[in-house]
């Protein structure tokens, strides 16, 4: 057993943890979108408008902050007009990218922004700069947000619907050095800045314009990026044309030629897999650091657009639509996450998991009208009460919560914590497969009054939920709780995640 303490000083309150942290993305890819979020009116699945509502109650739960659509790589192949008007008049064209399949355009612009109202969530629209013009993605912001009368607003209003949205985030490209045009970084900056200067704030909305920005700990793309994201000769009235710079980190437990199975997968596999989650905290260290030489009153957010677990498809399924089964590794990898999100409250306003439904680390499978909660969505609802929390620092002392994996170290112990309207949240990872994890709350500061815990765990890590067994993994009541006179004490069992609540008094 590994023996910790955390000491947390409760009544010092840090930046703020951006509910964004706990964002969302949908693509048009496999069974996200179609049969994930939308079945179509006709369907005997109980909807809305065609949307799925089991679905949306579930994710409603989760206070899901905001949505990423249409893509990833479908982004800067999607043209928005195709999505308009009546949907047997759509044309159709074909999903490159994800499987070569058949794209209806059933589920467009209005489809997305009932979504959007249906979940509670703010949309956030990634902007085709791969494959199309500026006029294109200009012309989606008009239609979208401009009040009063202009060609597109007559257009959104002859498809019924008369008042603008509201948008904020906007997203200029997608991975421009990949699939979203395989351009180098100085090219990416100078036409984000053209595509960012049509994408117009129309009447009172301000859009949050999200450049399209680095993989991994392609810390030069970000320089890149950052030198050009001041308009010179305008410094009578400073502004930046991005507010935000976007990166992407997926975790692997190997070399994307041998992801490996989603459930299949043994222990060395999945230390492998934890220091890779682990990783994320350098890289996002890294984007941060060059950032600030660039940006010291850091206004321009780091928007972590793609993140999670990424597998071989489950057997028998479509590669192209990349689904995946998802276990407690995927939840200790998503809590592993979010500690990390939280430190770096400061710098990082926005990630968003890959992806909501039935793709990659989904929240919810689903399988025809049967939906599925994951252990990934498990740690989503238990951590719902740090967004928008004031971060606490923790200092946590340990001597033997570490384990050796190949030539490197991984912390087994991690441990976050925030408060918000006089409650404390701490949130408790213990990676170590095999041994169990005693730590001291030592809570500094402000008294706090009877805690409450949650655990999720399981037997194996290879543990996972299915139509047929919808709760092997999922959140349980935990009171093994003591108080000495050093603080609070918590034994952690092995590979566990742990949120402990109390008032504070
Ligand atoms: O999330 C799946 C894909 O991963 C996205 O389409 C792309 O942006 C990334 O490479």
């Amino acid at each position: 057993m590994s023996i910790a303490t955390a000491v947390i000083n409760v009544d010092v309150e840090g930046p703020t943890i951006s509910r964004h942290l706990y964002g969302h993305f949908a693509e048009h890819l496999g069974r996200c979108v179609y049969g994930g979020f939308w079945v179509g009116e006709d369907s005997p699945i109980p909807n809305e408008g065609g949307i799925r509502l089991d679905v949306v109650e579930a994710l409603r739960a989760l206070d899901i902050p905001n949505l990423r659509w249409p893509g990833g790589c479908f982004a800067d192949e999607y043209h928005w007009k195709d999505g308009i008007g009546p949907r047997d008049g759509r044309p159709m064209m074909v999903n490159t990218h994800w499987g070569n399949v058949e794209e209806n355009n059933h589920f467009g612009t209005h489809e997305f922004m009932a979504l959007c109202e249906l979940l509670g969530a703010e949309p956030y629209i990634s902007g085709n700069m791969g494959s199309g013009t500026v006029q294109e993605m200009s012309e989606w912001v008009e239609y979208l947000t401009r009040d009063g009368d202009s060609p597109m607003v007559r257009l959104r209003k002859a498809n019924g619907r008369d008042e603008p949205w509201r948008v904020k985030f906007w997203g200029i490209g997608n991975e421009t050095w990949g699939c979203g045009g395989n351009m180098r970084a100085e090219y990416s900056a100078d036409i984000s800045r053209q595509y960012a200067t049509y994408c117009r704030d129309h009447g009172g909305n301000k859009l949050y314009r999200i450049a399209s920005g680095a993989a991994d700990a392609d810390y030069k793309w970000t320089e890149t990026l950052m030198q050009q994201i001041s308009c010179f000769g305008c410094e009578a009235t400073p502004r930046t044309f991005f507010q935000g710079l976007s990166v992407h980190y997926y975790t692997l437990a190997g070399p994307w030629s041998a992801k490996g199975s989603a459930t299949v997968f043994d222990t060395d596999d999945y230390y492998r897999t934890m220091l890779s989650a682990q990783r994320i905290d350098r890289i996002l260290t890294g984007h941060s650091t060059v950032m600030d030489s660039y940006d010291p009153g850091r206004k321009v957010g780091l928007v972590l657009d793609e993140w999670g677990t990424w597998w071989d498809v489950e057997l028998g399924t479509e590669p192209g639509f990349l689904y995946q089964q998802n276990t407690l590794r995927d939840a200790l990898v998503a809590s592993t996450h979010f500690d990390i999100f939280h430190r770096h409250a400061d710098r990082l306003y926005m990630a968003n998991i890959a992806q909501t439904v039935n793709v990659l680390q989904a929240m919810i499978l689903t399988d025809g009208d049967a939906l599925v909660l994951t252990p990934t969505y498990h740690v989503f609802e238990m951590n719902k009460g740090h967004q928008d929390a004031a971060s606490v620092a923790v200092h946590l002392r340990t001597r033997d919560a570490r384990r050796r994996v190949g030539d490197r170290e991984l912390d087994t112990l991690s441990v976050s914590a925030s408060v918000k309207g006089g409650t404390l949240l701490v949130s408790l990872t213990n990676l170590d497969a095999e041994e169990p994890a005693e730590v001291t709350l030592d809570l500094r500061g402000r008294p706090v009054g009877e805690p409450a815990g949650r655990l999720l765990t399981a037997e194996r890590l290879q543990d996972h939920n299915t139509a047929d067994v919808p709760a092997a993994v999922r959140p349980r009541p935990f009171d093994a709780m003591t108080v000495n006179d050093r603080g609070l004490v918590v034994t952690l069992p092995p590979h566990s995640f742990l949120t402990v609540e109390a008032v504070l008094a």
